[in-house]
């Protein structure tokens, strides 16, 4: 029990009421607006404060992370998720827009990333047989099956024997992807089965962490 006598509680009063103070508030929110970088793409939810973006970035990202490897993004946006992505030896950043691109790399120029402009489902200039991880998060949830049947026969080429996928889609069997036009018609079944059909085994699902969409985790099946 402190002394009588003590200013501890009316110092900790004191700075409550500078923190609650409106001149106080208003100097925190511009010098943290400005100091702010900001990423396109934190206003669907960032990683670092979402529960269930949180868990995908401890689950699904960060034990792919290795400096001896290379990794794949498909559609990076404006790097949301592309920060915790930039441990990898090389990093190729694969999107289909030039002005998406072009965001990035204004947050993003680091010399292990390679920013590669696609026609929509290809990996022109990434070496066959040389990608250890493939990520994707919110750009499957809005491609049609025949587009993601053409990125899953490509990934399989740039795939190296051992690596391993994940990839983040709209699901239907779910009413928030019912109630939102722009996902597309897809579901685990479909997305299992588009899987395999290029030549992967689904290793691991989330059918639970999302509201509206799904993740697998497939591996390539084994040519020999
Ligand atoms: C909704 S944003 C998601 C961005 C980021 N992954 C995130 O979660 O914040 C979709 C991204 O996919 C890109 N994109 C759309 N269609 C694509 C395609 N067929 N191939 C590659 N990127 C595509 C867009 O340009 C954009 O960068």
């Amino acid at each position: 029990m402190p002394d009588l006598n003590t200013s501890l509680h009316v110092d900790a009063l004191r700075r409550f009421q500078r923190a609650r103070s409106m001149p106080y508030r208003l100097y925190r929110a511009i010098r943290g607006e400005l100091s702010a970088k900001a990423i396109y793409g934190l206003q669907w939810g960032d990683p670092e404060t979402v529960e269930p973006l949180a868990f995908i970035k401890k689950r699904w990202v960060l034990p792919y992370v290795r400096p001896d490897h290379n990794a794949v993004e498909i559609g990076p946006g404006g790097g949301r998720w592309t920060r915790y992505l930039l441990g990898f030896g090389k990093l190729y950043v694969v999107d289909y827009y030039k002005e998406l691109l072009e965001e990035l790399r204004k947050n993003f120029n680091q010399p292990e990333i390679v920013f590669v402009h696609n026609t929509g489902t290809d990996f022109p200039g990434i070496p066959e047989g040389e990608i250890d991880f493939v990520f994707s998060f919110g750009t499957f949830v809005h491609l049609d099956a025949p587009l993601i049947e053409a990125y899953l026969h490509n990934m399989r080429a740039i795939l190296k024997e051992g690596g391993t996928a994940v990839i983040h889609y709209s699901d239907k069997t779910k009413v928030m992807a019912q109630e939102n036009k722009s996902f597309s018609e897809n579901t685990p079944d479909r997305m299992r089965a588009m899987v395999a059909h290029a030549g992967f085994q689904v290793v691991q699902e989330d059918l639970t962490t999302m509201w509206h969409s799904s993740l697998v985790r497939f591996t390539p099946e084994s040519r020999g």
